[in-house]
Formats: structure tokens, C-alpha cells, sequence
């Protein structure tokens, strides 16, 4: 059965015209006889094809999945051609008069009922059924006739979880700025949360989305969890045994030596505080001090005698002492400690919890160090999900994060294993405490099944892998895995949605967004033909600064501004440097 392309969009409006009729039935798909060839240009039936069939007082609605010639012995003389039928939904009338449309199907057609192809009403009333409802929005426009909107149903996509899935350039980052967009409109309460690992989405919300980049993000070092402090700690990888257990002890001191200080001012002497009384464990979220923890640390080392244990301390000491001046985490260290407890203000403004007119948080990760962003993921995640846990969903949230086979891999021998965990939380118990997730990716296969199947509505765009598609069958319907052969033949903008949020699988194509929204990377972008002018040579150079800069090297830039006051992120994202290749860029974009 090969996917076709049949193009309703450029033909006249379709009349309902009888067709043919049912041959068989066997459980939810039928066999309608065709005549063949076509009677005409508008009625050729193919792959993909809705037809309406009357049974009594409903019309069953369903999408052709497979034509053959009838041959010899295939049942009706008179057909040419039989077309095998997944029936999906039903157009009942009411005793008004009123007609409705229901996903599935309560009675079966008999055996010469009539079939024929869906008609233009028909179609708009199976989407008028949820475009009247006030939690519908408008994502584009259905394949089959682009004259019909396509709506999405919001209390559905938002109950269970969405995944928008494609190959690359396909339009997902787009699709998915058209659904932010819609869903923001007609539910401003909801706090979005966009974990944008490319740094596209800055423009695409304009003013109600708070965009939140390397240079402006602060997510203190005391609200990662041990694992996730540890990854930070060692640069990604797998730490020291000794020095855990180090830290594991004293972190708990620190916080509970924090907590002791800020209750009475009093001097406290460290040795008192017996962590197994602290009543803080090492990943409870309250704040401690770099200061505290290092003091901690060192006077522990100062009691020993054994030469080895004297070194693993010391080790330590200086990997803690490493990464608080590297410029790249300032993010972590830099005035985590000022204001106290900025727990809940830090919650506020990142999952924007008090009213405000913008909804929604933009997180620009592009421009953090790449070892770093599996945990801030992972913090960030948690957050959402204990956030809603503890205020039993009072706040809504759906958090949307791109490059999902990332940060959850199917191969569980790779990627962060506490972002994955973070994740799968709120996929499976998410729904109950208010909190959704919005799934961006390239590679459906490589992203954990389990998350995948807790995905109640998919937008699957142009996908040509085999395994891709191979996983897409397994999440969907057998009555919709037949949509899924068009799936490698999708154009730009284009995809086949699947699951609770749509009437029907439907074959549609996402809105057009205006130039000016279109999701478009901040972080890198070809300058165009080069020549061997002064601009370019000064952009390259420009390039590999700020290159060697977010791999951790002093920039000239950042050694001649007073470090500490501008703070050395800035070194990255907002120095002279970045904002010189911005100029540059222009210019050469200009030309
Ligand atoms: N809805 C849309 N409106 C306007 N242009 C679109 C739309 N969808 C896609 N495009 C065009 O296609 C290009 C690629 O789209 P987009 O960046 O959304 O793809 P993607 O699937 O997210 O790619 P990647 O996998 O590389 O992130 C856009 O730059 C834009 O020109
Ligand atoms: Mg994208």
C-alpha cells in the first residue's frame, strides 16, 4: 500500500455523490465496493480518503486505507475496485434534528449500505464539534479541504501530554509556536515553561513570554539535588567515590549550619552540628553557603591523619574551588546566597506563579556550558513537578522542552539518568498535579517509549527513518497507524495528528506564522558568502572568542571588565564581544 498525495485542497468543493457500497464488516473496518475506473476527476477514492456510509440513522465515518481490484472472485461483479475502510466516528442526528459528531463507533453498517465520499458539511461538522467548544484552538487547516480550520481540543492536549515529533527542518519548532500561541490565547492562566535548547524561541511570543537566556538565568547551586550537583561538580561525569561520601555528609551540615546562623545570629561552632540531627538530608532544596560548605570540608581534613584521606579532601576542595570561578557558572554561584531563602521568589519568576502578563518563561540554554545543561534540565523539571506536587495543581503548568531524546534517551546507558527521571515523573503522574509535558523531537525512536506512550496526542510531521516510524505505529491506534503511511511523503508545515486532541486522525497543515515569529536560532546563524574582507576576518575572530569563551577560556573582554560586577557569563553571551559579532553579522547579512 504506497502513501498517495491526493490533493483535495486544489479541487472544487466535494459533494456527497453515493459511490459504492459495504461488501463486508469485520470488527471496526469495512469493505466498500468502487466502481473502477473513477467515475470522475472529484470522486477517485483512494488511500486517505474519508467516505461517509449510511447505516439507518448515523453515518459512519471512516478513512480508506487500502484500494485493490476487486478480481474475479472478489464479491460484486459490478465493482472494480474495493476499498478496505477504518471507520473512526459517527454523525448522529438528535431528535431535534440537530446533527453531532462523536469519535468511535456504536453500531455497524450492514452489508450494501452506501457508501460515499465525505462531504465538505460533513467534514466541517466533525471539526465543528470541537471548534465550538471554548477549549478549542486553531492550528491550521485540514489537507482534505483548506477552507475547513483545524482545531485541537486544549483541556484534551493539555490532560495527557503532547509530543510534537519530525525530521529536521520539517516545521516543529514552528508547529509548536503556533500551538503556544493558541493555547496562551484561551488559557492565560496556564504557565508555560520552554526549555528552548537552541535559542529560537525569543521572538516567537513577543511580549508574553519572559525569555530567560544564559546571561539572566540564576538557579543557585543549593537547589540542585546531590546528583545533580555532583554532574555540575564533575563537569558531566561520573564522580569520586571518597569525595561523595564527603560531600554527602557535609552538605547536609551546611544546611543545617545555614539554617542555625540566619535563626540566631549567634556564632555557632561547626563541630557541634551533628548531621544526623540536622533534619535536612543532602537533597532537601534549602539553602547553604559555598563558604560553609568548604570550611566544613577543610576542617574535616585538618582532624585527619591518613595521608590518602587528607588528598581526596583536598581534591575536592579544589574541584569546588574550580568551578565557582569558572566564569561559565556564575549562573550557580554568583549571589546565590544574597537574599536568603530566594526559593519561592526564584520559582516565581522562572515558573511565573504570580499574575502577570507573561505567562510564560522562555529558557535559552544555547548559551550555557554543554556539560552543565542535563542538570539544569533536570533541576528545572523537578521544580515543575514538586512545585505541583506540593501545591496539589493549584498553578497549572505545561512545560515544553525541545530535543526531548536528549534529555530522556531510549538508551538508558546514555544522558543524565536524574533528567530522564524527571521527566517519566511527570509524564506518569504529571496529569494529577496539574502539570503537563510538551515533547519536542527529532527522533522519536531514541527517545524514551515510555515517555512516548504517555503521550495522548501526537503531531507527527515528515519522518523518513524506519525506526521512527516503526515506534509512531506502535503508539498510535490500529485504525490510525494506516494515517501513519503518509507520514514520509508530509510537506513543510504538514503533519498527521494522532490521539485524544483531534476528532480524528487528521492529515493537516500547521498556520503560517508571520515572518517576524518564526522560531529562528540567536546563537548562530551563516553569514552568507565570505569573502576575504576585514568583516569577515573580524566576525571569525569574533567567533572563536566567544568560542573559547563558552569552553571556559579567559576572552580579552572578559579579563578587561571588572569580572565581579558585570558578572562573567556576560563574558559569553551579553560582552562586547557577542554584541561586536551581532554588528558584524548584521553588516554582512546586509550586503
Ligand atoms: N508554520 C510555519 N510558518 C511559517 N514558516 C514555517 C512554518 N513551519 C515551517 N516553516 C519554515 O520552515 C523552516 C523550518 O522550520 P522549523 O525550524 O520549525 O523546523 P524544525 O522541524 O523545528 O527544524 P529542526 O529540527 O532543525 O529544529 C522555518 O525556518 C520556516 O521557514
Ligand atoms: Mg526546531
Amino acid at each position: 500500500m504506497a502513501a498517495s498525495s491526493f490533493d483535495y485542497s486544489s479541487r472544487p468543493p466535494i459533494e456527497p455523490t453515493t459511490l459504492g457500497s459495504v461488501l463486508s464488516v469485520r470488527g471496526s473496518e469495512a469493505c466498500v465496493g468502487l466502481p473502477a475506473p473513477a467515475i470522475n476527476d472529484q470522486l477517485r477514492p483512494t488511500v486517505g480518503t474519508f467516505l461517509a456510509i449510511t447505516a439507518g440513522r448515523r453515518r459512519l465515518i471512516g478513512v480508506v486505507t487500502e484500494v485493490a481490484s476487486s478480481g474475479d472472485t472478489d464479491a460484486d461483479a459490478r465493482c472494480g475496485a474495493v476499498a478496505r475502510l477504518d471507520l473512526m466516528g459517527e454523525i448522529e442526528t438528535d431528535a431535534v434534528g440537530a446533527e453531532r459528531f462523536s469519535r468511535g463507533v456504536s453500531a455497524y453498517p450492514v452489508i450494501g449500505d452506501a457508501a460515499r465520499i465525505i462531504g465538505r458539511d460533513e467534514l466541517r461538522l466533525v471539526y465543528k464539534a470541537s471548534s465550538a467548544s471554548a477549549s478549542a484552538i486553531n492550528i491550521g487547516v485540514l489537507h482534505l479541504d483548506d477552507s475547513i480550520a483545524a482545531y485541537v481540543d486544549v483541556d484534551n492536549l493539555l490532560s495527557k501530554h503532547f509530543a510534537v515529533m519530525g525530521s529536521t527542518g520539517v516545521g516543529k519548532s514552528s508547529g509548536v509556536a503556533v500551538i503556544l500561541n493558541e493555547i496562551l490565547d484561551v488559557r492565560p492562566n496556564l504557565r508555560i515553561f520552554l526549555l528552548d535548547g537552541h535559542n529560537e524561541y525569543g521572538r516567537c511570543f513577543g511580549p508574553r513570554a519572559n525569555v530567560v537566556n544564559a546571561a539572566t538565568l540564576k538557579l543557585p547551586f543549593w537547589l540542585f539535588n546531590f546528583e545533580e550537583f555532583v554532574d555540575a561538580l564533575y563537569y558531566g561525569r561520573a564522580g569520586v567515590d571518597e569525595e561523595l561520601d564527603i560531600l554527602a555528609e557535609q552538605i547536609p551540615i551546611a544546611k543545617s549550619l545555614y539554617q542555625t546562623q540566619r535563626a540566631s545570629s549567634e556564632h555557632v561552632i561547626l563541630r557541634k552540628v551533628d548531621p544526623r540531627s540536622a533534619g535536612y538530608n543532602v537533597d532537601t532544596p534549602v539553602p547553604y553557603t559555598m563558604q560553609d560548605l568548604v570550611a566544613l570540608i577543610d576542617e574535616r581534613m585538618g582532624r585527619l591523619e591518613n595521608r590518602a584521606s587528607r588528598m581526596h579532601h583536598h581534591r575536592l576542595l579544589s574541584r569546588i574551588d574550580v568551578l565557582r570561578n569558572d566564569a561559565r557558572y556564575a549562573f550557580m554561584f554568583e549571589n546565590a546566597n544574597v537574599g536568603g531563602d530566594t526559593m519561592s521568589e526564584i520559582l516565581s519568576y522562572l515558573f511565573r506563579l504570580e499574575p502577570s502578563s507573561q505567562p510564560m518563561t522562555v529558557l535559552q540554554v544555547a548559551g550555557l556550558p554543554v556539560e552543565v545543561v542535563d542538570a539544569v534540565a533536570s533541576v528545572l523539571c523537578r521544580l515543575a513537578f514538586d512545585f505541583g506536587l506540593w501545591s496539589d495543581g493549584a498553578m497549572p503548568m505545561l512545560f515544553v522542552c525541545e530535543e526531548a531524546h536528549r534529555y530522556a534517551p531510549a538508551d538508558r546507558s546514555v544522558g543524565f539518568a536524574p533528567t530522564r527521571r524527571a521527566l517519566l515523573r511527570i509524564a506518569k503522574e504529571g496529569r494529577k498535579y496539574g502539570v503537563c509535558l510538551g515533547l519536542v523531537t527529532q527522533r522519536p525512536a531514541e527517545l524514551d517509549p515510555t515517555i512516548i506512550s504517555q503521550c495522548s496526542t501526537l503531531f507527527a510531521m515528515r519522518m523518513a527513518n524506519d525506526r521512527d516510524q516503526a515506534l509512531l505505529r506502535s503508539a498510535v491506534t490500529d485504525a490510525a497507524a494506516n494515517l501513519l503511511a503518509f507520514v514520509p511523503s508530509l510537506g513543510t508545515r504538514e503533519l498527521v495528528g494522532f490521539g485524544e486532541g483531534f476528532p480524528l486522525p487528521t492529515r493537516m497543515k500547521f498556520k503560517p506564522l508571520a515572518a517576524d515569529r518564526i522560531p529562528h536560532s540567536e546563537t548562530f546563524q551563516h553569514a552568507g558568502a565570505h569573502g576575504a574582507t576585514g568583516d569577515e576576518r573580524t566576525f571569525v575572530k569574533a567567533v572563536v572568542e566567544r568560542w573559547r569563551g563558552a569552553l571556559g577560556a579567559k576572552t580579552p573582554a572578559s579579563e578587561e571588565s571588572s569580572a565581579e560586577a558585570n558578572g562573567p557569563r556576560n563574558a559569553n553571551l551579553a560582552s562586547p564581544v557577542a554584541s561586536r559579532i551581532e554588528q558584524i553579522r548584521a553588516q554582512i547579512l546586509k550586503r
